[in-house]
């Protein structure tokens, strides 16, 4: 396999974020040409190319979009998901930093298609230099014709505003973040009715990705069959992975979905000098960890589901020889905890027991029983909240306990290895720096 750069193809043109050059490469021809297309027509293209969507969950685009009733006579509105707040997941900031027209551009198609004249894109507010990147980006595209009344010419309209959220990990929630951009305090609705039927302000309403958005142009404009061409059966086209921790060379490498890890390590310049691969994970926190041994992977939604994890964001975070598993686990306990809306029971008060006995673990005051207590009080929220991310916090430690319970028994005796998080003396030792 190889590097399949697409949306990441102009990033090294020093203006990759400026219309005049995205047009240079193409840019907005694939809406034109949608826009001589029927709405059906732009979303068969896109459920035949088989995208996924790049959120987390998988889930087909095309199919999405279909869900939308047509010709009912109400609004319906395109709610870009850029709010990015998963531990490890970085890869939509860098997007809309080095390439925000195609985010505008696949905007443009997907409200085409779903009959929407209005869209909003909910960007992390913590990222105020995206957001003024995607606000650049979005005003370009109004004065060149690509956004506002008429566009092209073609009858169609299409406002879009650029919305800041406050920094909530749970506003990343598709309901959580409808309540968020309407003024509400950000927490997920009952399900169903699902987005499509009753979303924004109660009308159809589709929430995208930003990569998924980003990557519909170039489906428009060289066919499903050739984005089928990358990936797999199960997983077709080009993915960003974000890969980051101990390795030489963290950063966005865009490849083919399937690709193995071990090849995606490779671009990302192996691990550290001195460092040998303690764990992985695939695709963000809320995903089970790997080990080395599963390191010839391939990243596709089916090969990490049978490998008992999952895809999530395609962010893999790797992990060395140095890093306390207990650590680890308990870091990230504390942010599910502290990022818990508080709206059901398993989760506001099973985050915060966990992390509380988790917290025992770290400083070696805890009890070989309370393990099975963790483990049983997993059971209880996972399956048993509200919305996912209840689920997400109770992934974690069974997830470590299936490859390091020694680490945990240990940590019965001793407090957890100090070395996590790596002082930056020691971060700059490894790198040689
Ligand atoms: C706690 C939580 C946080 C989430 N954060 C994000 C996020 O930041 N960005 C995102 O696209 N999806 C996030 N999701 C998934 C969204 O709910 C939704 O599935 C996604 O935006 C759908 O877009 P897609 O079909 O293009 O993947 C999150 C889900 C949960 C439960
Ligand atoms: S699972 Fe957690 S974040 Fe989701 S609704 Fe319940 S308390 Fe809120």
């Amino acid at each position: 396999m190889a590097l399949t750069p697409v949306l990441t193809a102009h990033w090294d043109d020093p203006n990759s974020f400026e219309i005049t050059s995205y047009k240079k490469h193409g840019g907005y021809v694939a809406l034109k040409n949608s826009l001589k297309m029927t709405p059906d027509e732009v979303i068969g293209i896109v459920k035949d190319s088989g995208l996924r969507g790049r959120g987390g969950a998988g889930f087909p685009t095309g199919m999405k979009w279909s869900f939308v009733p047509q010709n009912d006579g109400k609004a319906h509105y395109l709610v870009v998901n850029a709010d990015e707040s998963e531990p490890g997941a970085c890869k939509d900031i860098p997007l809309m930093l080095a390439n925000p027209h195609a985010l505008v551009e696949g905007i443009a198609i997907g409200s085409y298609a779903i009959r929407a004249n209005h869209a909003f894109i909910y960007i992390r507010g913590e990222v105020p230099h995206a957001i003024r990147r995607v606000m650049n980006a979005v005003e370009q595209a109004y004065a060149d014709g690509f956004l506002g009344k008429n566009i092209q010419g073609s009858g169609f309209n299409l406002d879009v505003v650029v919305h800041a959220g406050a920094g909530a990990y749970i506003c990343g929630e598709e309901t959580a973040l409808l309540d968020s951009l309407e003024g509400r305090r950000g927490q997920p609705r009952l399900k169903p009715p699902f987005p499509a039927v009753a979303g924004l302000y109660a009308s159809p309403t589709v929430v995208n990705n930003a990569e998924t958005l980003a990557s519909v142009p170039s489906i428009i404009l060289n066919g499903a069959d050739w984005f089928k061409s990358m990936g797999t059966e199960k997983s077709p086209g080009f993915k960003l992975f974000a890969v980051s921790g101990h390795v030489k060379r963290p950063g966005i490498y865009e490849a083919a979905l399937g690709t193995p890890m071990s090849e995606l390590l490779d671009y990302a310049g192996g691990m550290r000098k001195g460092s040998k691969l303690k764990f992985w994970i695939p695709g963000g926190s809320s995903v089970p960890m790997l080990t080395p041994e599963h390191i010839d992977i391939p990243m596709s939604y089916e090969d990490l589901s049978a490998a008992g994890t999952m895809l999530g964001t395609g962010t893999p975070m790797m992990f060395d020889h140095t890093t306390s598993v207990v650590k680890a686990v308990t870091r990230w306990l504390e942010f599910y905890k502290h990022e818990s809306c508080g709206k059901c029971t398993p989760c506001r008060e099973g985050t915060y027991w966990i992390t509380g006995v988790l917290e025992k673990f770290e400083h070696g005051k805890g009890k070989e029983e309370e393990l099975t207590i963790i483990n049983d009080v997993c059971g209880q929220i996972a399956g048993r909240s509200f919305c996912a991310l209840g689920d997400a916090a109770a992934t974690p430690f069974p997830g470590a306990m299936k490859y390091f319970a020694d680490e945990f028994l240990q940590a019965t005796k001793t407090s957890a290895d100090a070395s996590f998080p790596p002082s930056a003396t020691t971060i700059f030792e490894k790198a040689g720096v």
